[in-house]
């Protein structure tokens, strides 16, 4: 579902590479290869809006591999094999002749649209579908067709702008997929860009004693001849970038909170002890977040906790969080406040990513104030004295390597906070909040979107602020 969409121009001419898009006397043209994010212009593709993602992932060896001579337990071959099989449907917002999926590395063994078999073409990180000219009527603006593409291989970890791995990790018993910003293309193809939220099936089948893990509810488990087919769905909109699949040998507990949450938890076995405590503490968490941002916008919550070392950050992935070991509250509060900012109200570009880190490290100092007794004013404080927050505005890091440096979060929750001031009533403030993530739940969100609306509610003018703690190259005078 594409919520808000960022004008999709195409960047290249894809022409050159499909050919004039009218054979067969239908009027498409290719869908763009990218939606120009300010970040990533490629990222994404045009022409077509998901919304549904079916993906059936088979994770280890396959019959023959497992007939044949011994492999090197469950770890190696679960981490390293993936047969997928993507079925998207989507809805064109253009009479399309072709158009872009994203995919990183793996092999393409086929693809049809509306069940022809359709011509593909691979360039880096683009793929580019071609359907029969039998089926082009199909896909001719405002119509929802499906494709269906069948891959495999190794799949692999992305060294992110920042330097950071992502996409497909490695661990010590499986593997773990982290999509923040770009790394969900390393698992299977798709409109990889955050504008483009939509609902999900994820099947993976893992040889036993394997858990599989992912985002939404469980809805089936099956074992056969010693591998178990585990069934997720996800029934609210999800960007693809908090899309995760765990897998390893993991503790799972199932159960609900006083409001009826549905919890799942996954605990490698090692980090369990450690994490005993504060996983506890996740009904007393999202019950406290909700009083402050309002109602929990999934039916389910949860967490993964991985084994210290095996992955690299801590990632909200919808429902239930990925912790690389035993999170403190303070990381619990963070990655439990991004289901309602930057899951549940998704930025609308990479650019609008201070939206989810400046309210997610806001809601850090929350509750700091509220339980460890630090005033906000003094978290604040801190923020203001750190030279690292300074480094360039929230609402424009210089490049995508920076998106997760400390402006975004640090000088994104001085804003927060400033507007706390300036609205200077505290149940209006939270009323305020709790307007913004009602506004655009289950949606997308841009900076521009955020400071219309808190204009709007508050009936001030609130440029200067905006201008200074929002925009401003250089450290204000705190009163200013
Ligand atoms: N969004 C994650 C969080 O704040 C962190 C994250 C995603 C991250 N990608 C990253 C942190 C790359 C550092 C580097 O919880
Ligand atoms: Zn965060």
């Amino acid at each position: 579902m594409n919520l808000r969409t960022p004008a999709a121009v195409p960047l290249l001419l894809a022409l050159a590479l499909l050919g004039a898009g009218c054979s067969g006397g239908v009027e498409g043209t290719p869908g763009a290869v990218g939606l120009r994010d300010p970040y990533f212009p490629g990222l994404g593709n045009g022409g077509y809006d998901v919304t549904h993602y079916g993906l059936k992932l088979d994770l280890g060896p396959s019959a023959d591999e497992l007939s044949g001579p011994s492999t090197d337990g469950p770890s190696g071959p679960a981490a390293d094999r993936l047969r997928g099989t993507a079925t998207i449907t989507a809805r064109a917002t253009q009479d399309l002749s072709a158009f872009h999926l994203d995919l990183a590395g793996l092999d393409v063994e086929g693809a049809t649209v509306e069940g022809r078999p359709a011509a593909v073409n691979r360039a880096g990180k683009e793929l580019t579908i071609r359907p029969a000219a039998a089926v082009e009527d199909r896909l001719r603006k405002g119509r929802t067709f499906t494709t269906v593409v069948r891959y495999s291989g190794s799949p692999q970890a992305i060294t992110d702008a920042g330097g950071d791995k992502e996409g497909w990790l490695r661990t010590a018993d499986g593997a773990v997929a982290l999509g923040e910003p770009t790394g969900s293309m390393a698992w299977f193809p798709g409109n990889h860009h955050p504008s483009d939220k939509a609902t999900y099936d994820i099947e993976v089948t893992v040889p036993d004693p394997l858990t599989a893990v992912s985002n939404g509810e469980l809805v089936s488990r099956r074992t056969e001849n010693g591998r178990t087919a585990y069934l997720w769905r996800t029934t609210e909109p999800m960007a693809s970038y908090l899309a995760t699949v765990a897998v390893g040998r993991f503790t799972t507990h199932q159960s609900r909170t006083p409001e009826g949450i549905r919890l799942f938890t996954a605990v490698d076995p090692e980090s369990a002890a450690g994490s005993r405590d504060v996983l506890a503490e996740i009904p007393a968490v999202l019950a406290w977040s909700a009083e402050r941002f309002g109602p929990y916008p999934f039916r389910s919550a949860g967490a993964i906790v991985e084994r210290t070392g095996d992955s690299t950050y801590a990632l909200e992935t919808q429902n239930r969080p990925v912790f690389p070991g035993p999170p403190d509250t303070a990381l619990l509060v963070h990655e439990l406040a991004h289901q309602w900012f930057g899951n549940s109200v998704t930025p609308a570009t990479w650019r609008d990513l201070w939206l989810s880190e400046g309210f997610a490290t806001y809601a850090e100092w929350l509750w700091a104030a509220d339980h460890d007794g630090v005033p906000i004013g003094k978290s604040f404080e801190e923020a203001y004295a750190d030279d690292a927050n300074w480094a360039f505005p929230p609402a424009g890091p210089p490049a995508a390597g920076d998106l997760f440096s400390s402006p975004v979060y640090g000088r994104g929750a001085m804003v927060v906070h400033r507007i706390r001031l300036a609205v200077d009533d505290d149940r209006a403030f939270f009323a305020l909040v709790r307007g913004w993530t009602k506004a655009h739940r289950h949606r997308n969100a841009a900076t521009e979107d955020f400071t219309a609306y808190v204009e709007e509610r508050t009936g001030q003018d609130l440029t200067e602020l905006w201008d200074t703690w929002l925009y401003g190259e250089s450290r204000p005078p705190k009163e200013g």
